[in-house]
């Protein structure tokens, strides 16, 4: 038989590979089909799911893996439990904490978190948090909500909590209680689809375990894409244990907590006065809980922009600056869009600053929080424009560069963003941010050579935190400099073990 239009067929529209040593089970699954609707030729049955939807899902349902079972790899739900989640419930918002598995099979691991919060929490869970589960195979789905399990689902489960959370459903066979059952919903959803439905909007942590294992490469980057995508602010993506690597592609930041790694959402970059610098500059939100045992570390300050600093004291720079005597009315405004900006009130500060530069166009700051308030929108093109009027007014604006090359990295542009952050590093060698993020291009292209130094540069410097001794301006950076220690050291471990 000639799999290759049902192997093209598969990937476009579940994701799955069917090479090699999986040609067999698609081999099989569609001889099942065939005989079920006594198709003899698998051109005719080709032609049939091409126009039956329902048809195609029958197959794929066929030859999906759905292995799974109560507590399986329980040392990521214990961090997510005990760290994690606390982290999200300290937050001040009001809103229960939301928790998605995605690719939940028959439903055991969104059951078992379930009863893990029930332990933590009792009956307060129910208020506390949602939890949903969804997969593309509405046959497991049938199974979750119906929530039966056999012997093989409790293989992973300390037997003492049966009694419970489970009840005696026939011979052989456990139901979840109706309280845990109560407190999961499900829903059929291809992972590759166009829309997700709007109960898995905003989720805090995705737990994307054991389902990556068959998509291949660029399907894996796209499902990450936009399951990092759907993640609220600061939350936090799980996948299982082998899958680690494959997903550091540089679209979150992998962090490593207690021996365990996981994915948290790139921190928002927001708009930080440095009253005692007498500048402002692009830093980034606070991440709740990220790393949530860390001791506050110092933050090292980077070298002034050091050719700026000259130009500065140089009179051409002082009349391409004329906000150097900015008028008292335009720095209260500006103080007031930034409050605004601090106080989640984006539109209003954006509408703010506009007025502002209405009124002086040369005032870079104000384009600068125009630029990175843009920039936390994901209005990337309008940054990018932002990013571009900066730099017609000061060339040597770091701030600019770092946006420009977080942008181009945002939209998969890692050529340019590279450019960006090398441009960066010439105007201040000591921005470890830009050699950062210039690393993970390098670790993304498989460039380990350079990876590896850029990653040592960005861990000598943070390593330097008396760089602050030196008096001289900084970038603030309010998330943990430490968090981004211990992602340097994990890289240098893994770059250690590649050649060249
Ligand atoms: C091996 S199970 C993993 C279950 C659970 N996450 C665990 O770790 O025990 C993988 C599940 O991913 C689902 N899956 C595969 N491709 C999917 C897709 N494109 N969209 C949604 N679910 C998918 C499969 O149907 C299967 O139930």
């Amino acid at each position: 038989m000639n799999l290759t239009p049902f192997k093209e067929l598969m990937l476009r529209s579940c994701g799955h590979s069917f090479e090699k040593e999986r040609e067999q089970a698609l081999s099989a699954g569609l001889c099942r089909r065939m005989a079920v609707l006594d198709i003899d030729s698998p051109e005719a049955y080709y032609i049939r799911i091409l126009r039956d939807q329902e048809e195609l899902l029958r197959l794929t349902e066929l030859l999906t893996v759905n292995e799974t079972y109560f507590f399986r790899e329980p040392e990521h739900l214990n961090l997510m439990v005990d760290k994690l989640l606390p982290v999200f419930m300290n937050t001040g918002n009001q809103r229960p904490v939301r928790i998605l598995s995605a690719g939940c099979s028959t439903g055991e691991e969104p059951y078992t978190i379930a009863i893990m919060l029930r332990e933590r929490f009792g009956t307060e869970s129910e208020r506390l948090f949602t939890i949903t589960g969804v997969d593309i195979d509405s046959t497991v789905i049938v199974s979750a909500k119906q929530g039966v399990y056999g012997s093989g689902s409790f293989r992973g489960m300390d037997k003492s909590m049966l009694d419970s959370y489970f009840e005696s459903h026939g011979p052989g066979k456990l139901r979840v209680s109706s309280a845990i059952r109560k407190q999961v919903a499900f829903e059929v959803v291809n992972l590759l689809g166009s829309a997700y439905p709007q109960r898995m909007m905003m989720p805090d942590i995705i737990l994307y375990r054991n389902v990556s294992i068959y998509f291949p490469e660029q399907i894996q980057r796209e499902i990450f894409g936009k399951l990092a995508e759907l993640l609220a602010d600061g939350g936090c993506l799980l996948v299982g244990a082998s899958e680690t690597i494959h997903h550091d592609i540089g679209v979150l930041t992998l962090v490593k907590q207690e021996s365990l790694f996981f994915y948290h959402k790139t921190p928002k970059l927001v708009f930080e006065e440095r009253r005692t610098s007498n500048r402002y500059f692009l830093t980034s939100e606070r991440v709740p809980g990220v790393p949530l045992q860390t001791a506050p570390v110092s933050v090292p300050k980077l070298n002034a922009h050091r050719n700026r600093t000259q130009n500065e004291h140089n009179p051409e720079s002082i009349r391409k600056h004329p906000h150097a005597s900015i008028k008292p009315d335009v720095k209260e405004r500006f103080d007031a869009a930034i409050e605004m900006a601090h106080n989640n009130q984006h539109d209003k500060a954006l509408a703010a600053l506009d007025a502002i530069i209405e009124q002086d166009g040369t005032f870079e700051k104000a384009y600068c929080l125009k630029g990175s308030l843009l920039l936390s929108a994901s209005r990337f093109d309008e940054a990018r424009i932002v990013c571009e009027a900066i730099l017609v007014l000061d060339s040597l604006c770091l701030e600019a560069y770092l946006m420009l090359g977080m942008i181009a990295r945002q939209k998969g542009d890692y050529d340019g963003a590279f450019k960006r952050f090398r441009e960066a590093i010439y105007l201040d060698s000591s921005c470890w941010l830009a050699h950062f993020y210039s690393a993970e291009i390098l670790f993304a292209q498989q460039d380990w050579k350079r990876a590896r130094n850029s990653f040592d540069t960005a861990l000598k410097i943070l390593e330097k935190g008396s760089l602050k001794e030196q008096g001289q301006a900084f970038f603030p950076l309010s998330f943990n400099a430490e968090q981004f220690i211990v992602i340097c050291r994990h890289k240098l471990s893994l770059l250690a073990q590649k050649k060249g």
